[in-house]
């Protein structure tokens, strides 16, 4: 009888060792991927340009947080008197505090605007007319991305706020635009606009769905954009549109399944490299 020989099998403790040995080096790999993309996301979106703000007032809205927090920050760096158009009177006092701190710029000032209001909007116009005697350039910026909801005037609050509340601020404030000429309005866009559907007929939405009233009101604003640019350039007023990229902010948040994926936000940028992009688009001496 044939006798099989067969080599001794590794001990038990040794198997698990080589185990934990192998998925150590495999979570750390994923992990410093992860860290090396991150900073790539962070660090390569540079605005290289030296230009300063001074002596030039800025108005944004929505900068209690996000994006809108993170440039008004880079446009007091650069020397500009810096107006934060809020909805939270008292965390904007705050926030334009903790700005004017940090880049030692004192004329930064936050004032009430709630876009949801087209009488909020009008009454702010008349305070800030009374006390700015120039803007050079307007940011867009607030944004709405949530539930089935209404404004004050009782339009569908996506639409209203992100387009009609911003159409309606430029539309009130062109005169003194047109007085501090040049000057540029700067409108948040989105890249989801090409999902966007305008039907006037059915401007309540009636099969509400967020994404549909997130990209419907982007691409209302990217038509704003084109025709306040074709219609007052001539005035020296120039209008863009700027998409910030995806960035990892409160407004995805609030979007259920992909965003509330914890991975998934790695591939977003940070708030403040994305003001890079629109700090460019407003300092740029290239861009007409
Ligand atoms: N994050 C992205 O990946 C991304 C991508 C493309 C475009 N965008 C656009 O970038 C802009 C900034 O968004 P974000 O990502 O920085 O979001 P965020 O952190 O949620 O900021 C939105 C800001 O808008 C304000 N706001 C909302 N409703 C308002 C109202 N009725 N009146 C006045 N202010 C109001 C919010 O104030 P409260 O906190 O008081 O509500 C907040 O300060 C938005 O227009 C957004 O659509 C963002």
């Amino acid at each position: 009888m044939d006798s099989v020989t067969r080599k001794p099998l590794p001990a038990k403790g040794v198997q698990s060792f080589t185990l934990v040995i192998i998925s150590t080096t495999f979570l750390s790999s994923v992990l410093l991927g992860i860290f090396l993309w991150r900073m790539y996301l962070r660090w390569t979106v540079k605005c290289k340009s030296e230009n300063r703000l001074d002596g030039k007032t800025v108005l944004i809205t929505g900068a209690t947080s996000g994006i809108g927090k993170a440039t008004a920050h880079e446009l007091a760096l650069r020397g500009a008197r810096v107006i934060l158009a809020c909805r939270n009177q008292q965390l904007g006092e705050a926030v334009a505090r903790t700005i004017s701190k940090k880049t030692r710029n004192g004329d930064v000032l936050a004032l009430y605007l709630d876009l949801a209001s087209l009488q909020c909007i009008r009454d702010f116009v008349k305070q800030f007319k009374e006390k700015e005697n120039k803007l050079n350039i307007l940011i867009n910026n607030a944004g709405y991305f949530g539930p089935k909801a209404a404004t004050v005037d009782g339009y569908e609050r996506t639409f209203g706020v992100n387009y009609l509340g911003h159409f309606y601020l430029t539309y009130l404030l062109h005169d003194l635009l047109m007085k501090s000429a040049p000057s540029r309005i700067i409108n948040l866009s989105s890249n989801y606009y090409v999902k966007g559907k305008l039907d006037f007929n059915d401007l309540p939405l009636v099969n509400y769905d967020m994404m549909d009233a997130y990209s419907r009101s982007k691409l209302a604003i990217l038509h704003f954009t084109v025709e306040a640019h074709r219609m007052w350039s001539w005035e020296a007023i120039w209008t863009f549109s700027v998409h910030p990229g995806c960035v990892a902010t409160s407004v995805l948040r609030r979007y259920p399944g992909l965003f509330e994926y914890p991975p998934s936000s790695c591939d977003f940028k940070s708030e403040q490299s994305s003001a890079k992009t629109l700090t460019l688009v407003k300092i740029s001496t290239n861009l007409r």
